[in-house]
C-alpha cells in the first residue's frame, strides 16, 4: 500500500538531504496509451526511448508497461541505493523470472533469490578468486593464439562471430577443462544454438509463448537436454574420479558451506550453465566493440600497438603483464563505458519504500541503464569520444562509484569481473601483437539492443600482419 502521509522522521529525513519532498507523488513520465502505457514506444526504438525519458524528464521517470508500473533511475545516487545501499529490497526484475531462463539456468546464481543465492554465491566465490583464476590465462592466451592460426592476412573476418566462438571455448574450457572428450566441443555449438533467441528482439514475444510446443520451443528444449546429458554425466565421472582438475569445476565441486553440506548435480549443472551464459557473450562483446573503436581511432591503435610493443617485445602475455598492460586496459574500460554489453539493469521492490523522496509502491520494475548514464556529460567530459586516456587513477577515484557500472555493483555484483578483465587484456594483446584489424571500408556498424547489446551485423574487419 501507498502511504499518503509521510512520517515525522521521514519528513526529516528528506529535509536533511536538502531535497525536496515529493512523499506521495509521482515521478514525471510519459502516459503512453491506456492500455500498452508506454510498451510500444519502447520495443519501436527502445535505446531512444530511455535515452528520451531521461531528457524529457530528468533522472526519475515513472511509467507503465501494460499494468506493471516502472520507474527509471539516472543519476547514479540513486543506482547506489538500489544496487547497493538496500539490495534487499529488490529482487531481479520481473524479465528474469520466465521459464524459458528457468530451463536454461535454473537456480544459478543469476537468477535464485534469497537465503539460496546467498548460499550459491559463498560457495562459488573461491572460483573466481584472483589467485585461483590466474590459471586460466593459459587457456585464455592459447585458444586466442589457435584461432589466430587460422587467419591469413588480407583476409576479411567477422570479429564479432571470432570473438563469440573464441569465449565460448575459453569458458568451456576453463570449466571443464580436463575432459577431452569430443562432449565437451560438442557442448560449445548445443550452447550457440541454443541461445540464438537471445539475439532477437522478438525475444519477449518468444518467451511469452514459450510454452507452447511449437517446433521452434520444442527444438529448443531437445536441445537444452542434450545439454544437460553431457553436463550430468561430466559431474558424474568428475564425482566418482575425486580428482581435482584444477579448472572451475573442481572449485564447485568441492566448495563447502559451514555445515559441510556441498551443492548437490543439480545446482552444479544450473552454476555451469550460468557460468556458459553469463561468461562469455558479454566477454566477447567488449572485445568486438573494442576492435570496432581501435579500428575507428588509428592514435590509440598505435598507443596499443606501442605498448604491446614495450612490455611483451613479441613473446606471449603471461598473467604477470597485466599490471603493465595498462593502456589495453583502458581500451578495454572505455570500450565497456560507450558499448556496455549489460546496457540496463532491472530489479523489482519488494516491499513498499522510497527512493529520492518518491513512494515506489511493491512490484514496481526499476531500470538503470549502464548505456545513459554512462555517457552523462556531468560525469564525463565529451562523453560520446573514445578516449581510453581518460582512465587515470585520479579519474576514477573521483567518478561518482555508480557513473561507470558495467559489471553491476553490491552483493549482485558480476563474480566473473576479474576473469573478464584478465581476458580481455590478454585477448587484446594476444592478437595485437601479431595483427592489425583494418575496419572494411565503408563498413557501418550499428547497435542492436537484444539482451545484451550487439553490433546489428557483422563487425568486418580485413586481417593485416603488423610488422
Ligand atoms: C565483459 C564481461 C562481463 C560483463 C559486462 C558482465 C556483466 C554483469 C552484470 C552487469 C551483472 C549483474 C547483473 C545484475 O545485477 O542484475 C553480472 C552478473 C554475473 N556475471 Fe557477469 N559480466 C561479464 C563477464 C562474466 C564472466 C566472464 C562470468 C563468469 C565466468 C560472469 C558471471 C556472472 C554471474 C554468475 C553473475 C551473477 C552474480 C550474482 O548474482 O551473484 N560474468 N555480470
Amino acid at each position: 500500500m501507498m502511504k499518503s502521509n509521510p512520517s515525522i522522521s521521514e519528513l526529516a529525513r528528506v529535509m536533511a538531504a536538502g531535497r525536496k519532498s515529493h512523499v506521495a507523488t509521482r515521478p514525471p513520465g510519459p502516459k503512453g496509451t491506456p492500455v500498452m502505457g508506454v510498451m510500444r514506444e519502447f520495443n519501436r526504438d527502445s535505446l531512444g526511448f530511455i535515452e528520451r525519458a531521461q531528457s524529457d524528464y530528468g533522472d526519475i521517470v515513472w511509467m507503465r508497461f501494460l499494468y506493471v508500473p516502472a520507474l527509471f533511475l539516472y543519476h547514479p545516487n540513486e543506482i547506489e541505493y538500489v544496487l547497493s545501499t538496500n539490495p534487499r529490497n529488490f529482487r531481479k526484475a520481473m524479465s528474469l523470472r520466465s521459464n524459458f531462463f528457468q530451463r536454461l539456468v535454473g537456480n544459478g546464481l543469476l537468477t535464485s533469490e534469497g537465503e539460496e543465492w546467498k548460499r550459491q554465491r559463498r560457495l562459488s566465490s573461491p572460483a573466481f578468486h584472483r589467485h585461483r583464476i590466474g590459471a586460466y590465462a593459459g587457456i585464455m592466451v592459447d585458444y586466442t593464439s589457435r584461432l589466430m592460426s587460422r587467419w591469413q592476412p588480407g583476409e576479411a573476418r567477422d570479429m564479432h562471430r571470432e570473438m563469440m566462438r573464441l569465449t565460448l571455448e575459453i569458458v568451456v574450457r576453463c570449466l571443464f577443462s580436463a575432459d577431452v572428450s569430443h562432449d565437451v566441443d560438442h557442448v560449445g555449438d548445443t550452447l550457440k544454438e541454443l541461445v540464438k533467441p537471445f539475439a532477437s528482439q522478438a525475444t519477449l514475444k518468444w518467451i511469452l509463448n514459450n510454452r507452447l510446443p511449437t517446433p521452434t520451443h520444442l527444438r529448443f528444449h531437445r536441445l537444452a537436454k542434450r545439454i544437460d546429458d553431457v553436463v550430468y554425466r561430466i559431474i558424474t565421472e568428475r564425482r566418482a574420479s575425486g580428482r581435482d582438475e584444477g579448472d572451475l569445476l573442481s572449485m564447485l565441486l568441492a566448495a563447502r558451506d559451514e555445515d559441510g553440506s556441498q551443492m548437490t548435480d543439480q545446482q552444479l549443472r544450473d552454476e555451469v550453465m550460468t557460468l556458459f551464459l553469463a561468461g562469455h557473450e558479454t566477454t566477447a562483446l567488449t572485445l568486438s566493440w573494442s576492435w570496432y573503436l581501435l579500428g575507428k581511432h588509428p592514435d590509440a591503435e598505435k598507443k596499443f600497438h606501442e605498448e604491446l610493443d614495450e612490455v611483451l617485445g613479441g613473446r606471449a602475455a603471461t598473467i604477470a603483464d597485466l599490471p603493465q598492460l595498462k593502456f589495453t586496459e583502458q581500451i578495454a574500460k572505455e570500450a565497456m563505458r560507450l558499448y556496455p554489453p549489460a546496457y540496463g539493469l532491472g530489479r523489482e521492490a519488494i516491499e513498499d519504500c522510497e527512493i529520492a523522496g518518491y513512494p515506489v509502491p511493491a512490484g514496481t520494475q526499476v531500470s538503470m541503464f549502464q548505456w545513459v548514464t554512462q555517457r552523462d556529460e556531468r560525469f564525463y567530459d565529451r562523453p560520446n569520444e573514445f578516449r581510453p586516456e581518460r582512465w587515470t587513477e585520479e579519474f576514477t577515484e573521483t567518478l561518482p562509484k555508480y557513473a561507470y557500472f558495467p559489471f553491476g555493483g553490491g552483493p549482485r555484483a558480476c563474480i566473473g569481473a576479474s576473469f573478464a578483465m584478465m581476458e580481455m587484456i590478454l585477448v587484446l594483446a594476444t592478437i595485437g601483437q601479431k595483427f592489425r584489424l583494418e575496419l572494411a571500408p565503408g563498413h557501418r556498424v550499428e547497435v542492436y539492443p537484444a539482451m545484451s547489446l550487439r553490433p546489428k551485423d557483422r563487425v568486418e574487419v580485413v586481417v593485416k600482419n603488423r610488422v
